[in-house]
């Protein structure tokens, strides 16, 4: 029978060591976890980097990772430190993350992280056709791995072939900035069906392909020579249910099945009954805004005095990719600034800003989702933005109220959030008096809407639709021989 392999940098468990033994743990970010359930309930294995380097994993364990991710459908890919470097700390987050998210500035171009990305990439490609049987779909995902669809063509040109790219495509004129651009638009027709969240990083992208590459582009196919690609915008959902029931059993934990964490919330929420509490959840990424979310937060609370002591911010900040530099300039601005408005707003009971680094299991994240009254995200750029939609399947009373950047991927299916500009801090800190006023039949109207609209596109139809575009893109290419 065929299977679907799956390819991502990351798989959705990451292994660690601790005390000579491997811990397992579930992966932070979008892609693993959204993916993560159609896994489990599909015939599929996953082929990933499990999070160790080959040099971290002692030999007599070596095995034993392999098993771990056995355990789990996965198939795991050994890098080393020097393989790690040049391709995920280097090209994957140094050239493309922020080329595509439009942070020019620090977009390097490195040769050697070139040639390292195109060898590791070639390491993926050989490990899934090592896999790969007559009549399975391959599905590649995300912006580490943009040269495997062309690699597995090469070698067998009759695959179905998928590709998804987790993160905006950038408009044609930013892109063509990059040297090695025809490769990369090369590689990933390879695919027979490419797959963006929105439909304009679907257009930037056929529009990169026309005036790069020069092929014809008939709506959202792109001819080659060859053989049809299909573009399409699949914008992806949560795994609703999930979010829904562990927020519904949640409300059924006994005061000693609850968390240290939601008796520290609760004894908030009962110490200052009519105080609000505000939520951002991101990794630490320079492309969540986080630096600008707490300047506007300090902005709100300098022209709105009165809400001292009557609104906080909880902020979770997950530590990522903490090699590169940017996102260690970054952890210091955001330790500075948690400090100086926290200093400047402080009274002997009340702290503005509740500031957590770390990643939290996902029982924690259901106690924040679900006892705060508004979320507000505000990336700069962010492909989707599953948080937003996570915080919506958790308010199973319909209350609470979304403010959503216009730059998230998710801000085109969200209309009734509050959406805002995150650079614009006069409209910021005007959504958070709305949010904070919002009367809770409002709240309701507007989160129901929301709240069908997820359920109904969920990460199961998500990967559905897109498998079932891919099914189809193959059996037209089979019509034509
Ligand atoms: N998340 C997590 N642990 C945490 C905080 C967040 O697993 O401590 C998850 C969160 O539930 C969400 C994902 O990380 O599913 C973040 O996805 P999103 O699309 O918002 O952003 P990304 O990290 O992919 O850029
Ligand atoms: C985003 C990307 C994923 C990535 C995740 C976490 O969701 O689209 O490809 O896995 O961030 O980042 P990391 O660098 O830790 O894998």
């Amino acid at each position: 029978m065929s299977k679907t392999i799956i390819i991502s940098n990351r798989l959705p468990l990451q292994i660690s060591l601790e005390n000579d033994d491997l811990k397992v743990s579930p992966s932070v970010g979008g892609l693993a976890t959204g993916l993560k359930s159609f896994h489990r309930d599909g015939d599929s294995i996953w082929i990933g980097w499990t999070g160790l380097t080959e040099e971290e994993i002692p030999e007599h364990l070596k095995e034993d990772v392999k098993e771990k991710a056995k355990e789990e459908a996965c198939i795991s890919v050994n890098l080393n430190q020097e393989e790690l470097d040049g391709f995920y700390y280097g090209f994957s987050n140094r050239t493309i993350w922020p080329l595509f998210h439009y942070f020019m500035e620090f977009t390097e171009a490195d040769k050697e992280h070139w040639e390292t990305y195109k060898r590791v990439n070639q390491k993926y490609a050989d490990i899934i056709l090592e896999h790969y049987e007559d009549g399975d779909h391959i599905w590649v995902h995300d912006y580490q791995l943009l040269l495997v669809p062309n690699m597995i063509r090469e070698q067998q040109p009759d695959a179905i072939i998928g590709f998804f790219n987790h993160i905006p495509f950038p408009s044609y004129e930013v892109f063509r900035t990059l040297p090695w651009r025809e490769e990369v638009l090369k590689g990933m027709l390879g695919a027979d069906l490419i797959g963006f969240h929105t439909y304009d990083y679907e257009r930037h992208f056929l529009s990169s392909v026309s005036r790069i590459l020069r092929h014809q582009v008939d709506f959202n196919e792109v001819a080659l020579p060859d053989r049809i690609v299909k573009v399409d915008s699949f914008p992806m959902g949560i795994d609703y249910n999930k979010f829904e029931s562990a927020a519904l059993n949640h409300f059924e934990n006994t005061a000693e099945e609850q968390s240290e964490l939601q008796r520290r919330l609760d004894h908030h929420l009962e110490a200052t009954p009519d105080a609000k509490l505000i939520l951002s959840i991101d990794r630490l990424d320079y492309t969540k805004g986080i630096a600008n979310r707490l300047r506007a937060f300090e902005y709100f609370l300098d022209n709105s005095p009165r809400y001292i002591e009557k609104i906080r911010l909880v902020m979770l900040a997950v530590p990522s990719r903490s090699n590169v530099p940017q996102y260690q300039r970054l952890k210091r601005e955001i330790d500075e600034l948690v400090g100086r408005i926290n200093g400047k707003f402080s009274t002997v009971s009340w702290t503005p800003i509740w500031y957590f680094y770390r990643s939290m299991p996902f029982e924690n994240l259901i106690d924040l989702y679900t006892s705060c009254d508004i979320a507000l995200l505000t990336p700069i750029r962010d492909g989707m933005n599953l948080v937003a939609k996570e915080y919506v399947a958790t308010r199973t009373n319909h209350t609470g109220v979304l403010i959503l950047s216009e730059m998230a991927g998710a801000a085109q299916e969200m209309n009734e959030a509050l959406i805002i500009n995150p650079n614009n801090f006069d409209q910021i800190a005007g959504a958070i008096e709305q949010a904070i006023n919002m009367p809770e039949e409002e709240q309701m109207q507007r989160m129901k809407m929301l709240q069908k609209r997820l359920k109904r596109y969920s990460v199961e139809k998500w990967a559905q639709d897109f498998m079932k575009t891919l099914r189809n893109t193959k059996a037209n290419r089979d019509s034509f021989k």
